[in-house]
Formats: C-alpha cells, structure tokens, sequence
C-alpha cells in the first residue's frame, strides 16, 4: 500500500541553516505539524533542548519520544509562558512555518479545502469551538465583507456577504460544497479556483485568528530570544508575510519606523536576507506547497537598535 506522507517539510536545509544551531542551545519549532523540521534539529543537538508546538490533536501522533524534545500541544501564542515553565529562556532560536500542513488539507472531513465536500469547519485545534460554520452562518453580513476583503483579498466581498446572508436565511449552510454553489455567481469564471481558494483562506483566518495569533507570537520572539538567536519563520500568504516583513525589516509589526535620539532605526532584528528566500525550481517540482513559500531569516540584536 502506498502511504501518503504527513507533510513534506518546505525549504529544509535552508531553514536548518538560518537557524546556526549550537548543539547546546535552546530551540522552538513553533508548528510541529509532521515534525519534519523538528527531527532535523534534533539532529542537530548534543546537550540542547528542542520545545515543539502544535495545536492539533493529530500532530501528537507524530511525535518521538526524544530526550531532548519538549512538545506542548497548544497553541503558540503562549509560547513564552511554557518556555518559562522549563527554564528554557532565553532561546537560541525560534521557527515558524505557518498554516495548515498538507496532512489538514488533505483530509476531507477538516474541511480546509474546497477539493472535497465535507462539513464547514477549519478549526487546526479540534477543542475550539468557533468554526467555519458559526461563521458563515452566523456572522453579520458587514463582518463577512470585511473578512473576505481583508483576509482574502476577494474583490466581490460584498456581493459574496449579501449572498451567503441570503442563502442562510433560506436554509443554513453546512458544507464545503453548499459554500461553493453559493460563491458561484460571484467568481470569475476564467479564475474559479483562484477566487475559490481566497474565500477559503479567509474563513480559515478568521476561524483560526491566525493573524491576531501571529502578531501575539512575533512581539514575544523580541523578548524570548538572547542577542545573536535567530528568527526563522516561512509564510504562505502576503498577509502573513507582510507582518514578519514589518518586523523584521522596520522593527515592528505596525511598519512604523521608529527612530531613536540619533535618528537611528530602532530594530530588533537585522534580517539575514534583504528578500525573502524563495524554495529552488527542484523543490517546487516536487513540493507545490513550496511554490507560496516564502522564508525571512533575522537575528536579534544586541540591543535594540
Ligand atoms: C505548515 S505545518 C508545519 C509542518 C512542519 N514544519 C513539518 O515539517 O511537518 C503547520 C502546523 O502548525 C500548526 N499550527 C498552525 N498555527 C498554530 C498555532 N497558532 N498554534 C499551534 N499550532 C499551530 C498546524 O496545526 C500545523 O500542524
């Protein structure tokens, strides 16, 4: 039988690399998902400590029993506190590879894709209880315009919200494929996909507050980290992307570029490269997921400057 791997983890060795890991450091892998990238940094340790997180219930499954690995199932946002809890701060290094792994999408009944009918659902963490459905059949139609402009860059955010509120109020909708028969009307024909996967990333988003999450997770790395640990984190959307970028390159979240007595930057990273690194044609050809990859590698300076 032929067995479907979890999740092919993105740019491997380049994330390895950002992260120069001393083998007696302290580490984060922020989304263990299959574990690729954190069974690689163990590897790399002699005495280190490697603490993973995942909010997943299925990502435990694919957790070794290592010495020197710490896995939280939770989700990262908290990820000082734990990090605290076992004296682990500060670290050497922090990764994050964001969203959903391949195993989520792949799996029908999760209902992250609009591939397969399943119920409306795209919660990554089974115990929480706010889903796709409580949002598109609950949320104001002016709540879903905004999620759908915002999280998915969806030009007929409008329309889409009227319609779904109206077909809501005819009977409620529960599926994946009562979503997509909806959103039909208000799709370019010669980009259905493409229009369909930006609906989808929206309530995704939204469901799993990843951008609110993201922002919580990024201004604790400032602290969580010593001079000289390093920041890797690979993103999959401008959104996210766009957050990591301002952090790294303007010194917050915001972008906001803020200047000390001197008119220095104020910056708490120095970013490794000036774009983001993008995974070879080789990887592409066999991981499409690495095709929106983009990676950002930093190192938090001595002092914030
Ligand atoms: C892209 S996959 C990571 C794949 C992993 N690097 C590997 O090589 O297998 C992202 C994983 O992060 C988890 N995740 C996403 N956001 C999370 C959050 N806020 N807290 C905890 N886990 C999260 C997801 O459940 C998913 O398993």
């Amino acid at each position: 039988m032929m067995t479907i791997d979890y999740h092919i983890p993105v740019m491997l060795n380049e994330c390895i690399k950002g992260l120069e890991i001393n083998p007696d450091g302290y580490f984060v892998d922020a989304t263990f998902g299959g574990g690729g990238h954190s069974k690689e940094i163990l590897k790399h340790l002699k005495t280190g400590k490697l603490m993973a997180f995942d909010q997943d219930d299925r990502a435990v499954e694919n957790v070794p029993d290592h010495d020197q690995l710490i896995f939280v199932k939770h989700n990262f946002q908290y990820f000082k506190n734990f990090l605290k809890y076992q004296d682990m701060l500060p670290v050497d290094g922090i990764l994050a590879d964001l969203g959903v792994s391949s195993h989520q999408i792949d799996t029908a009944e999760r209902g992250f894709s609009f591939r397969f009918d399943a119920d409306l659902d795209m919660r990554m963490d089974q115990e929480q209880k706010l889903s796709a459905l409580e949002v598109v059949n609950e949320y104001p139609e002016e709540e879903l315009a905004r999620i759908f402009y915002l999280y998915g860059e969806f030009k007929r955010s409008r329309p889409l919200a009227k319609g779904i509120v109206q077909a809501r109020g005819l009977s409620p909708i529960k599926t994946t494929n009562d979503l997509k028969a909806i959103a039909e009307p208000f799709l370019d024909k010669k980009h259905f996909n493409k229009g369909l996967a930006q609906i989808f990333q929206a309530i995704r988003i939204e469901v799993n507050q990843e951008l609110e999450v993201l922002t919580n997770f990024l201004n604790d790395t400032v602290s969580a980290l010593k001079p000289g640990g390093r920041l890797v984190v690979l993103t999959y959307h401008s959104l996210e992307d766009r957050l990591v970028k301002n952090l790294i390159q303007k010194g917050n979240i915001e972008g906001k570029q803020v200047q000390d007595f001197y008119g220095n930057l104020i910056r708490p990273f120095t970013p490794v490269n000036r774009k983001p690194i993008l995974a070879s044609d080789e990887e592409m050809a066999i991981n499409p997921r690495a095709r929106s990859a983009k990676l950002r590698i930093a190192i938090k300076n001595e002092v914030s400057n």
